[in-house]
């Protein structure tokens, strides 16, 4: 079976290529993104594979289709970039839920810790023998309240890992699961608690800049706000005032609203023309990872075999728990009635 790969990079293609030989599939690698310009390329192929920043909208939806396409095979976790309700009767969509919760939560702590010690700035300054510590001044974490948004896999293992700092942690989602160690609160009150905050819930309608003018206002001076889940989680502009106006104290983030024409990309020597990313960029506060949380050998080994798994089922017409279900609206939890498939 023969997959159109899209937004292909070096660092995956071994990955997939090695797992794909294993399993009788053959992926042709684009490093151009899918969305409506570039669909043709997908003509012929049995299937196509996509990022997070794929465009997979309804007019590509159609063109695949058109194509004689039946499978999209996403190898990342979120699926907000994909038009399920268009695919229904057409195009069955695959995903991987979890490759490593642990990748995405380290980094997220990786960037907390490195944000309030400073260490981006230290790195800098002893790369040029400057051994002053002015502006260095960090704080501790231990006895402080950090506020978890989005208790699923990610975001459990973030509080474990804030648990392990000493640090007492509230959390708020939309579906509440057990309490392990935090306790459950309003997002109002989390929002006014917290000297950290961090974001690991779906984007969604609903979730939509859910950080916005109006949450920052209810925020800790100096609170510190970490985003490793989706960039339209928050306004960014917004986010840029609420750090111009001091409210903010430090912002990290690996994910950004406007990602998709400038992440995965090296734009070095060009002039960016995004004024709200280059101004949050060159604030001493702010750190910007460019969606890299998820890349770990453990995550990418993962990502691959899951793909491959779920693109074996699907063409071997077997049931697959990874398929996203958009008949019945309960698109990750369907019973699939239909001999285990969407339709
Ligand atoms: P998950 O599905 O296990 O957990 C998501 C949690 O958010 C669930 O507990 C759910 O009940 C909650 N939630 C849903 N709607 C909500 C709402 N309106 N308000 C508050 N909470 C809500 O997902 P997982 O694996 O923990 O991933 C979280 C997010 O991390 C993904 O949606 C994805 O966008 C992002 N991600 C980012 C990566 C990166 O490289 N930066 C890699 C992988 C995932």
């Amino acid at each position: 079976m023969k997959i159109a790969f899209f937004d292909a990079k070096d660092y995956e293609i071994p990955w997939f290529t090695r797992e794909g030989d294993k399993n009788g599939i053959e992926f042709k690698f684009f490093e151009t993104k899918l969305c409506e310009d570039t669909a043709e390329l997908a003509r012929g192929f049995d299937g196509v594979c996509v990022f997070v920043n794929d465009e997979v909208n309804a007019a590509v939806i159609e063109k695949l289709y058109g194509f004689g396409i039946r499978v999209v095979a996403l190898r990342c976790a979120g699926y907000n970039n994909v038009a399920l309700e268009h695919c229904f009767g057409k195009i069955h969509v695959f995903r991987v839920p979890a490759y490593s919760p642990y990748a995405v939560a380290e980094h997220t702590a990786a960037l907390l810790l490195a944000s309030v010690r400073r260490i981006h700035k230290a790195y800098n300054r002893t790369k040029d023998f400057n051994f002053s510590l002015n502006g260095l001044m960090g704080f501790d974490l231990h006895g402080k309240t950090v506020g978890v948004v989005g208790t699923g896999k990610i975001g459990r293992i973030f509080i474990e890992i804030c648990k392990g700092l000493g640090m007492r942690v509230l959390a708020y989602d939309k579906f509440p699961g057990k309490e392990e160690g935090f306790r459950y609160v309003g997002l109002g009150e989390l929002l006014e608690q917290s000297d950290v905050i961090s974001l690991h819930c779906p984007l969604t309608e609903e979730t939509y800049h859910l950080i916005g003018e109006e949450a920052i206002g209810q925020m800790k001076k100096g609170v510190v706000l970490l985003n490793t889940s989706r960039g339209a989680l928050i306004d960014a502009e917004a986010l840029l005032d609420g750090i111009k106006r001091r409210v903010i104290g430090a912002a990290c983030l690996d994910v950004y609203e406007e990602e998709s024409d400038l992440f995965f990309r090296d734009f070095s020597g060009h002039i960016v023309d995004d004024d709200v990313l280059a101004r949050l960029i060159s604030m001493p506060n702010v750190i910007v990872t460019s969606h890299q949380a998820f890349l770990t050998e453990e995550a990418l080994s993962n990502i691959a075999e899951t793909t491959v798994q779920n693109l074996v089922a699907f063409f071997s017409d077997k049931p697959c728990e990874n398929e996203l279900c958009y008949r019945c609206g309960r698109i990750e939890d369907c019973k699939k009635q239909r001999s285990g498939k969407c339709f």
